[in-house]
């Protein structure tokens, strides 16, 4: 079994290692015309307060989404290990610049270029350079945002072919710790 500190720490390593299959997320939010899912980095963990961390563009689609249901699921697959990890939380934007400016300040310069289109990501490519002839490192980073999910309850699955393995981790608030389940697989 992995008991949710193990997962936690898991996480952890996969925000810090860039080739670990946990890195890439699926962050699923309530769209428009139903579900949308899309991947994204997970940048930073910190599990003193349940948070995975997202860098994105204050323009994309997925914000308006959040904006109008914050609750998001996230999806994990780790193929060599055999282990998924579903997560459901509330994801809201970080509101501390000084926070913001320091996740700003550790992007590599050349992905500071993809925050700085002229137009807004998804929309309609209607100049051949949207990435900016008329590029600035100022429109950029007014750009750039920070999502941040909070984590109500994750469920870990380990595919094993003597006998699948499912734990389901919810957050009890009162009790202030991780209440875990085993799942019939
Ligand atoms: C491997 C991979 C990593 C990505 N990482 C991010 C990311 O960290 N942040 C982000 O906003 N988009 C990221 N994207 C792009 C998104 O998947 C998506 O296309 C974009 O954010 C627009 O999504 P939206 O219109 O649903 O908001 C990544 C795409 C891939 C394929």
């Amino acid at each position: 079994m992995q008991t949710s500190a193990e997962i936690w720490r898991l996480l952890v390593r996969a925000s810090a290692d860039r080739r670990h299959p946990w890195r890439v997320v699926a962050l699923c939010t309530q769209g428009e015309q139903g579900p949308a899912a899309r991947s994204v980095i997970l940048r930073k963990v910190q599990e003193d307060n349940r948070r995975l961390v997202f860098y994105t563009d204050r323009r994309t689609d997925k914000l308006r989404e959040v904006a109008a249901c914050d609750r998001v699921a996230l999806l994990c697959w780790d193929a060599h290990h055999r282990q998924q990890l579903r997560l459901t939380g509330r994801a809201f934007l970080e509101t501390d610049m000084a926070v913001v400016d320091r996740c700003w300040t550790g992007v590599p310069d050349a992905a500071k270029r993809d925050y700085g289109t002229t137009q807004a990501p998804g929309s309609p490519l209607i100049t051949k350079d949207a990435a900016g002839a008329d590029f600035t490192l100022a429109l950029a980073r007014e750009h750039f945002t920070v999502l941040n999910v909070e984590v109500a309850e994750f469920e870990f699955l380990q595919l094993d072919r003597e006998q699948h393995q499912r734990w389901r981790h919810s957050w009890r608030e009162a009790a202030g710790a991780w209440e875990a389940q085993p799942l019939v697989p």
